[in-house]
């Protein structure tokens, strides 16, 4: 089973891959346990963008179900001395790699995906377009904090436009069935979702009776050209910092989060990053249990 976008996903698959994250869960030392059960698998990491948490935690993951992991990028395979893609995954496939984990600027994956029908495929991150195993593990850390993620009313503040960690979360909204979602960027970041009805450009009205507020960077790598808004403008606007939420939300009941990277000074301020309604940490943690599970489904069903 491929990974390649949460189109073809309902509710239920989503439960089946947060217990299965549940189960490798060891609540003593709030990490995720070593459970062999893919010792035979080997996987292949293709990261042709740069990735910290995403790269690291599939590597964790894989090697927390005993898998053998290999990591290719474009600099030092023969992708540099010409070879295509395809026959990079051909290659693979005929030296005994199970399964590649794919992160790339462009929408690559599908067609390998089609191409070879007995590799299992996963989406790291696909241009601008899905990050489904992100979207998995952002549901599953506000699985976490609240019962029924279908009632809750949620914010994303930032680059729009530039995020496929949004596109991927939207999607994964709506498979859960949640409907009060709320957008706010410079009208220049959030082009993509103008027509949305709930986008606005007042950060502190958009915060009202939000549980769960997500911010994300300015992805400056995927501009054409430079913002119109300032840096200090930009702060004074659309970060989000500790008064603003209080004053904003009150009370203890919503959790803020961000996919990472952070630019703290930028998006948030960095005192957030050590309140209780800060789960940056949880998410990434959470990035190895959910990876595992996505991991062991795809490669034992
Ligand atoms: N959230 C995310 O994709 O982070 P990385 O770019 O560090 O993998």
């Amino acid at each position: 089973m491929n990974l390649l976008n949460l189109s073809y996903f309902k509710a239920a698959d989503f439960e089946e891959i947060f217990q299965l994250a549940d189960n490798f869960f060891i609540a003593e030392s709030n990490s995720y346990k070593q459970d062999p059960i893919l010792a035979d698998k080997k996987l292949l990491n293709l990261f042709f963008e740069p990735s910290t948490r995403t790269k690291l935690s599939f590597e964790v993951a894989a090697s927390n179900l005993g898998m053998t992991i290999f990591n290719l990028d474009e600099i030092s395979s023969s992708l540099t001395k010409g070879e295509s893609l395809e026959d990079t995954i051909e290659v693979a496939s005929n030296i005994g790699i199970d399964a590649c984990v794919i992160r790339h600027k462009d929408s690559v994956i599908h067609d390998l995906a089609d191409r070879f029908p007995d590799m299992v495929f996963i989406n790291a991150g696909e241009s601008s377009v899905a990050h489904p195993s992100q979207a998995l593990l952002d549901l599953f850390t506000i699985r976490q904090s609240f019962d029924d993620l279908s009632k809750l009313s949620y914010l994303v503040v930032g680059d729009l436009d530039h995020s496929r960690v949004l596109a991927s979360f939207l999607e994964g909204l709506s498979i859960v069935g949640a409907e009060k979602i709320s957008l706010c960027s410079p009208a220049e970041l959030g082009k993509r979702y103008s027509d949305h009805p709930n986008f606005e450009e007042d950060l502190n009205s958009a915060l009202v009776g939000k549980d769960v507020v997500m911010a994300l960077r300015i992805q400056h790598e995927r501009l054409d050209s430079a913002l119109s808004i300032s840096g200090e403008e930009y702060i004074s606007k659309f970060q989000l910092n500790h008064r603003r939420l209080l004053d904003a939300i009150g009370g203890d009941q919503f959790i803020l989060m961000h996919p990472g990277p952070v630019n703290y000074g930028i998006e948030l301020h960095s005192d957030v990053r050590n309140q209780a309604y800060c789960k940056i940490n949880n998410q990434v943690r959470n990035g190895v249990g959910i990876r595992m599970a996505i991991l062991t489904k795809a490669l034992l069903s």
